[in-house]
């Protein structure tokens, strides 16, 4: 198969992380018949620096044009005095929006290989660890009027949070049909004890319900999440929320499995056209280091293969090789253990790539 894929590589760890990933497709092209096509695209700091603008409209055109986008990530301190709606972040939201993909699937689970990483005890994390958090990705409070005004002599702030039932209905869906691929347990996460957009929420989700009887629908506050994930995340099968609170929760649910480093993520609207990104930061302190784990954005790029161009043989191949050179002890720093670490072997970033690539294997 042929396929079209825009990159952008970002700011940050951003272009070292993506190059792995990019290698990484390479070889499963190679091994399974495909031929992958990349389309450079600048979006974030680098795009700001080059072009005076997060995401020019010709940038956005060519991820549009594309079968995916693939990005490493944006953003960082040298970026951080430029006005609110130039800022790299911005870039990024505008991209989410252009590119309609309003359902933001971020996983957590937890690898076998990696179980001492997690900071929880023993006890919670060997009930297990393997639910999805399904983000709303273009609405909410992201992307209602932000403005800082004067007012009776100091600035008032104001981000609005605003929600129609379609949008709602929309994400709903995609929770339960997420639901019933797996567990049939739907946690639909709100403030409708405070927010009335959380209460048209429950509201929407409840209505749905009806159409899915397979599936048991829960509510759940979201500062009550936030301690349940930690208390006993084997509660959860698929949680699906808004767009702030699923930005929070799932930097939360990815810590629990050992490392935001691992977590890949996929966001869909209504074609087959994924954006696809690791869900951790350009981390500007260790770029350039060859430090940084590659392996959420190369995770990213299987869900790639899986989600919008249906290789699912090739998705597997790609999760297997990360899995066996996981088991064969190599860990970058971020899931290296500073104690009981015998047997293991700490790599960077390229190295990480080379040793997935090494171990990608047809059937
Ligand atoms: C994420 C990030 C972004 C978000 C930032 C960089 C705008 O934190 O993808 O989780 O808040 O959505
Ligand atoms: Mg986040």
């Amino acid at each position: 198969m042929q396929k079209n894929i825009a990159v952008i590589r970002g700011d940050g760890i951003g272009p070292e992380i993506v190059e792995q990933a990019l290698k990484v497709l390479d070889k499963t092209a190679e091994l399974f018949c495909h031929n992958f096509e990349y389309t450079d695209v600048d979006m974030g700091g680098c795009a700001i620096d080059k072009w005076g603008d997060p995401l020019p409209e010709e940038m956005l055109a060519k991820c549009l044009d594309s079968d995916s986008v693939l990005l490493g990530a944006v953003g960082g301190p040298k970026w951080n005095d430029v006005p609110g709606n130039m800022r790299p972040e911005k870039g990024l939201l505008r991209l989410r929006a252009g590119m309609g993909v309003y359902s933001n699937n971020r996983p957590a689970k937890i690898w076998p290989q990696l179980s001492s990483a997690s900071p929880l005890k023993e006890s919670i994390v060997n009930k297990g660890i393997d639910f999805i958090i399904v983000r709303e990705l273009i609405g909410g409070i992201y992307f209602g009027t932000h403005k800082t005004e004067l007012a009776e002599g100091q600035k008032v702030a104001v981000d609005e949070l605003k929600y129609s039932e379609a949008e709602i209905e929309r994400i709903g869906r995609i929770g339960f049909e997420t639901a019933m691929k797996r567990g049939k347990k739907l946690c639909s996460v709100e403030k409708s004890n405070v927010l009335d957009s959380s209460r048209l929420w429950k509201a929407v989700m409840h209505r749905l319900a009806d159409e899915y009887p397979e599936v048991e629908l829960s509510d759940m506050l979201v500062d009550n999440c936030a301690m349940q994930i930690v208390k006993d995340p084997s509660q959860f099968d698929v949680v699906v929320t808004e767009n702030m609170f699923g930005d929070i929760l799932s930097d939360e649910a990815s810590m629990i499995t050992g490392s935001i480093g691992m977590i890949p993520s996929s966001s869909l609207g209504a074609t087959k056209c994924g954006l696809y990104e690791p869900i951790h930061g350009s981390a500007p302190d260790i770029a350039g280091k060859d430090i940084a784990n590659p392996i959420g954005t190369i995770l990213s790029a299987a869900m790639m293969l899986r989600f919008s161009f249906d290789m699912e043989k090739e998705a597997d191949a790609i999760e297997e090789a990360v899995s066996r050179v996981l088991d064969a002890g190599y860990r970058t720093g971020d899931i290296f253990p500073s104690e009981d670490n015998s047997g293991l072997t700490l790599v960077g970033c390229s190295e990480m790539g080379r040793l997935i690539i090494e171990n990608i294997q047809k059937g």
